[in-house]
């Protein structure tokens, strides 16, 4: 699954501007022949949704699993007369380490973020005070201008057995659903599998396609923070020890039924996995349970250490497993009380 991940992870697509996360998922699912199998289809939505419909073998439930497309990024907010340039954020850029990272537009122009001096130099700044140096060397050579977004830019790494990449949050996710279906072999569910847009500006995406699929049974596949790097924040959850199942976060309680049924699962199939308890932070499945009438949802997570910067690590044992668990809940009924 390496190479999915890193061909999804190198992709341009800040929230809003999903097209070419959304044009290799295309291609990847027609290559992997499932539009072929009877009543199954592909569609985009208004908002850009992309989504594909596996039908069941009948008397199954109606299942939605959402990954969003989108990563975070920046906004080109001002334009100065020496061809600096101010920017805003599209979800949550945290100041503290943006100093010296490289951001990428979708026409290939490159910019370097540089930090005014400050007052105090302890204490973190707000993005007001950060700027984008695209080496131009005034006003009139800027190619980028106000309103153009930009993504953090870093090369994909394998490091020691682990992956890092700027866009882990959520192309793993991606990827396990793209896999997910790809190994599904019989089920008797139809299963809508949703790849989302704008999950990093407010779940924007999964609101409207959880509300268009009207889903009996979602998952979100998502990623989530760790327990397991020095005089961090204690929590359950380690790279590599399974993919997480979420228990709750900073926006949602899962289904308990949907929660026990993922449990069962893993454990009879012998998947690893881990529980989740998130403080902060959500994921898509929080727009899905309270879409129209309300949905039992649930979440899978991979464990992702550097959340957010552009150096987000996974382990690519939990991106399989989570695949795993997800193609061995659908492969039979669906139990949730
Ligand atoms: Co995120
Ligand atoms: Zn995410």
């Amino acid at each position: 699954m390496t190479d999915i991940i890193r061909r999804l992870a190198e992709c341009y697509g800040p929230s809003g501007s999903e097209g070419a996360v959304r044009d290799l998922i295309r291609a990847e699912v027609e290559a992997s022949g499932a539009l072929k199998r009877k009543g199954c289809q592909a569609a985009v939505d208004a908002l850009g949704n992309f989504s594909v419909l596996r039908k069941g073998s009948g008397g199954g439930k109606r299942v939605m699993l959402a990954a969003h497309m989108d990563e975070i990024g920046i906004v080109v907010s001002h334009v100065d007369e020496k061809g600096f340039l101010r920017f805003s954020n599209i979800g949550g850029v945290r100041p503290l380490n943006l100093t010296g990272s490289r951001v990428r537009f979708a026409d290939g122009t490159v910019g370097v973020i540089g930090l005014e001096k400050l007052e105090e130099p302890g204490k973190v700044p707000g993005l007001e005070r950060f700027y984008l140096d695209t080496g131009a060397k005034d006003k009139a050579s800027v190619r980028v201008k106000v309103g153009d977004t930009a993504c953090f830019f870093r090369p994909f790494e394998e490091v020691g057995g682990r992956l890092v990449s700027k866009a882990m949050d959520d192309r793993v996710g991606c990827a396990v659903l793209l896999q997910a279906l790809r190994d599904l072999e019989s089920s008797p569910h139809d299963v809508h599998f949703v790849f989302t847009v704008q999950e990093e500006v407010g779940l924007r995406g999964a609101t409207t396609s959880g509300f268009g699929v009207d889903p009996e049974v979602a998952i979100a596949v998502d990623v989530t923070d760790t327990g397991d790097t020095p005089e961090c924040f204690p929590m359950a959850m380690h790279l590599g020890k399974g993919p997480a199942i979420k228990v709750r976060d900073g926006g949602m309680l899962a289904h308990v039924g949907v929660k026990d049924w993922l449990v069962r699962t893993a454990e009879g199939a012998g998947i690893p996995f881990q529980l989740e308890v998130l403080d902060a932070g959500t994921t898509d499945a929080k727009a899905i349970q309270t879409s129209r009438a309300g949905v039992p949802v649930g979440c899978v997570s991979v464990p992702t250490r550097y959340l957010h910067t552009p150096s987000e690590m996974v382990d690519p044992d939990d991106v399989r497993n989570a695949a795993r668990l997800i193609v061995a809940a659908l492969s039979g009924p669906i139990a949730i009380g």
